[in-house]
């Protein structure tokens, strides 16, 4: 099955694209690089002992992809590339709406003119905003987002629910991710943040190979266990394997197709600050500090859904995540 994978470059599309050529499906990778290095060619090849194809382009030119089209005969897309930083889009809405909703828009009308009808969209339990009650459940309302980042994900995720409304032909399935972590037990990839990292875990691996003084975490006064915030932390290598188990599952299927993938269980911020210093033998280093704006007490998923309906679940321990992040940062200290 040949499969393009749009930024495919990147963190999780890199990790995807391992998974899938050791399942015997063929990614073929489109990236404009913004965010991600050419080394992970390499690398992925290393692993894999298989090279890829990857053509350097962005998902908003139209032409590109039709010639990407074209050229390769696509069973499937799943869509990785746009923006991330929930910070930076606040300050950049345009450039988020244009590269994550725009490139969405330009990338299915190439695959409709193609005939490709079938789609895996990246989302994220942005889209939940600050939720009711948890777990988080696929039902659970969605939209109240706090951000440019988060409202580009949810306006994607509504254009997709009405093209499936209009042409029933198509499969699209929307995961929903929860915190991705982790890295390749190999050491040779993981997660390359450019600056200063965003993320709780990207940055605590910083301060533990001595990029960065010290953490700081941002609130101690939630109501949750140890008042810092709780979130559902999910391997990298277990959400890949949640899109193969999507495309083999719902992939062929047509109609609207949506899952959480996370594990079901929440870790505060200490938690991982804990384990992170366990699998690296290092102290960290961290003040507590006021509260992120927007950030909010708690966030884990119901799983049930991606078991019964995908037959997929994490397998992965967040001794796993901490020790495979670790042995990625300790290698790789600058990154690729
Ligand atoms: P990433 O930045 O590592 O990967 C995204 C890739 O897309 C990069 O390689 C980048 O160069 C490429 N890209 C960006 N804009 C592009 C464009 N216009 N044309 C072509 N390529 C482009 O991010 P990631 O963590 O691997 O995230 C992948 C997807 O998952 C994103 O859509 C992200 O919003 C979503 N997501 C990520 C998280 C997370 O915490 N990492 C959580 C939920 C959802
Ligand atoms: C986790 C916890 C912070 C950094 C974001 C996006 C979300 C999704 C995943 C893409 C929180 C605390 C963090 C730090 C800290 N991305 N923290 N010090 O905010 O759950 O989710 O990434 O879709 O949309 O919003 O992840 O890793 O930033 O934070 O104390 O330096 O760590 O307050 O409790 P978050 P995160």
């Amino acid at each position: 099955m040949n499969v393009l994978i749009t930024g495919g470059m990147g963190y999780i599309g890199s990790h995807t694209c391992v998974e899938m050529l050791e399942a015997g499906l063929t990614p073929i990778i489109i990236d404009n690089l913004c965010n991600a290095r050419s080394e992970v060619l390499n690398r992925i090849e290393h692993l894999t002992q298989q090279r890829p194809v990857f053509l350097e382009g962005d998902v908003r030119d139209e032409a590109f992809l039709d010639s990407v089209f074209a050229q390769y005969d696509i069973d499937s897309v799943i869509h990785f590339a746009g923006l991330k930083a929930v910070g930076e889009s606040v300050r950049k809405p345009l450039e988020y709406y244009d590269n994550n909703v725009n490139g969405s828009l330009v990338l299915t009308r190439c695959m409709r003119k193609a005939g490709v009808t079938s789609l895996v969209f990246s989302s994220s339990a942005t889209v939940y905003g600050d939720p009711q009650s948890v777990p988080i459940t696929e039902q659970d309302p969605t939209g109240a987002t706090t951000n440019p980042y988060g409202t580009s994900k949810y306006m994607v995720e509504r254009c997709l629910m009405d093209l499936v409304h209009a042409e029933p032909e198509w499969s699209i399935t929307l995961l929903r991710y929860f915190n991705p972590v982790g890295a390749h037990p190999s050491g040779l990839m993981g997660e390359d943040p450019q600056g200063t990292p965003n993320n709780l875990m990207p940055f605590i691996a910083q301060v533990a190979v001595g990029r960065r003084e010290k953490l700081s975490i941002f609130g101690d006064d939630y109501q949750t266990k140890d008042g810092t915030g709780v979130r559902d932390y999910i391997h990298v290598l277990d959400l890949a394997d949640g899109h193969i188990a999507a495309l083999q599952q719902v992939g062929a299927k047509p109609g609207l197709h949506i899952f959480n993938l996370g594990t079901g269980q929440g870790s505060s911020v200490l938690d991982m600050v804990n384990a992170f210093s366990q699998a690296s033998g290092k102290s960290i280093a961290y003040e507590l500090c006021p509260r992120r704006p927007g950030d909010i007490a708690k966030c884990w998923a119901s799983t049930d859904k991606a078991q019964r309906e995908l037959g997929w679940k994490a397998k992965r321990s967040v001794t796993e995540m901490t020790a495979d992040t670790w042995r990625w940062q300790s290698n790789n200290p600058q990154g690729y």
